[in-house]
């Protein structure tokens, strides 16, 4: 699962503290996560998922059903559906207002997720990054490899994982 429970407070008190004018989440599926950054007033919400059946090796799809497109426009979510390996080249069109927030919660392979990182830092070089799931072994590897600097914050409220 993504970031609920206790890492979500995690979550949030980095958009309080960053106050992002636009937000994009790597895998959104039910947008739990994207109701509650929208609470705190970030005007502008985007988010890519595959919507659908994960790939083994990836990050199963939470429980129930994913979010639907009429409550996604209900909400003003700009959402793009399918792999971020074929979806994330159009970070490069969005023209988004700084400050960016990305949280990456998507495909969890060293692959998808290096990937992932990799077109947010070539398409939005100022974004403020965050990573969820890190002790996971395919993400941690991906993080060393990008060459970013990471602080970790709210390691002993937040479970490991979920
Ligand atoms: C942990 S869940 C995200 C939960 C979400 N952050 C929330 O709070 O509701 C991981 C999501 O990543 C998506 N995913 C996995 N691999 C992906 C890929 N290669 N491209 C796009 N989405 C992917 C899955 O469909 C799944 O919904």
């Amino acid at each position: 699962m993504g970031i609920m429970g206790d890492k979500l407070p995690v979550l949030l008190a980095q958009v309080e503290d960053i106050k992002p004018q636009t937000y994009v989440e790597i895998g959104c599926f039910r947008c739990d996560t994207m109701h509650e950054v929208k609470r705190l007033g970030v005007p502008r919400l985007i988010g890519f998922d595959l919507f659908e059946q994960a790939p083994e090796n990836e990050e199963a799809p939470l429980d129930g059903l994913p979010v639907t497109w009429e409550e996604a426009q209900k909400f003003g979510y700009e959402l793009y559906k399918g792999n971020t390996w074929d979806t994330l080249h159009v970070l490069k069109d969005i023209n988004a207002t700084d400050p960016v927030m990305v949280f990456i919660d998507g495909g969890h392979s060293f692959e998808t997720t290096l990937n992932d990182i990799e077109m947010v830092q070539k398409y939005l070089p100022k974004a403020h990054l965050v990573m969820d799931d890190i002790s996971m072994h395919g993400v941690r590897l991906a993080m060393q490899a990008s060459g970013l600097n990471w602080k970790t914050v709210g390691l002993e409220t937040a479970r490991v994982d979920l």
